[in-house]
């Protein structure tokens, strides 16, 4: 499947991506940002999960920036819209097999260190997978990667700390935290929130998870960061609205994108 898939992208395009790109919640600027842009909508690449949602625009986004090819992935799967974790990352096998190195992914999470404030951004140094699903069950393919892949360092220390160069050049707080991924789509109680802080994750979201596993497994480094877009203080709780989520991620974005713009301009 991913060698159709694969195929089907080389007849349409010429470019061959160093850089996969996925956009979180919210945090879509950065695919305007892309020069000679050439987009394959997902409903015209075989193989690829269509979306069930109607009014749900998904395609890969192939071009340059700052120099680097790169493929960005406008639109992204989740658990929760009852996708398999499997189709959830078929995207990223299939970035890797067009030839990529490095998988960068933004997310909106929910902040749980009391340091946060929203609209912060957050470093992924680590993450707890508490989704209940692992793309890697089934019977494993040795051409993807290893039945048991290792999970000691799935975010590359380098990136980190570049982008946290970045981020004090620019003068906006990076912090280095862990995120708990979860299954969703509801957002989480009191009790969870005081449960997944106890357990050592300082952010909490439905996505990213399943994506770092199958790309640690396919041998990708990556990179990923986490827009703050709410508190999540079990003693202050207020009700999240959607909008509200998606209002602090609009004002937070335009220093993501200039974020993910440096890393992928200075990283090699
Ligand atoms: N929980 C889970 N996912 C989220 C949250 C949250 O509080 N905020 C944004 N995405």
């Amino acid at each position: 499947m991913i060698t159709e898939t694969v195929a089907a992208i080389r007849a349409a395009v010429a470019e061959r991506p160093e850089v996969g790109i996925i956009l979180g919640t919210g945090l879509g600027g950065l695919g305007a940002r892309i020069e000679k842009p050439h987009a394959l909508p997902y409903e015209t690449l075989p193989h690829f999960p269509h979306s069930t949602v109607e009014s749900h625009k998904g395609q890969l986004v192939f071009g340059h920036l700052h120099g680097k090819s790169v493929v960005v992935m406008e639109g992204r799967f989740h658990c929760y819209e009852g996708y398999s974790a499997q189709q959830v990352v078929y995207p990223v096998r299939v970035i890797k097999a067009l030839g990529a190195g490095t998988l960068i992914i933004s997310n909106a999470a929910g902040g749980m260190n009391a340091e946060y404030r929203a609209g912060d951004l957050m470093a992924v140094a680590d993450h707890i997978n508490l989704m209940g699903v692992n793309p890697l069950v089934g019977a494993n393919d040795e051409r993807i990667g290893p039945r048991f892949p290792d999970m000691s360092a799935p975010y590359d220390e380098r990136l980190i700390a570049l982008a946290e160069t970045i981020a004090r050049e620019k003068n906006f707080k990076l912090h280095r935290g862990v995120y708990a991924g979860v299954l969703g789509p509801n957002l989480e109680t009191r009790a969870e929130y005081r449960f997944l802080r106890g357990i050592g994750a300082d952010a909490v979201g439905m996505s990213t998870v399943p994506e770092v596993i199958a790309a640690v497994h396919a041998g990708l480094r990556v990179f990923a960061v986490s827009c703050i877009t709410d508190l999540c203080i079990p003693e202050t709780l207020k009700p999240a609205s959607l909008e509200e989520i998606l209002k602090v991620a609009a004002a937070a974005e335009p220093k993501l994108t200039a974020l993910i713009e440096t890393v992928v301009e200075r990283m090699n």
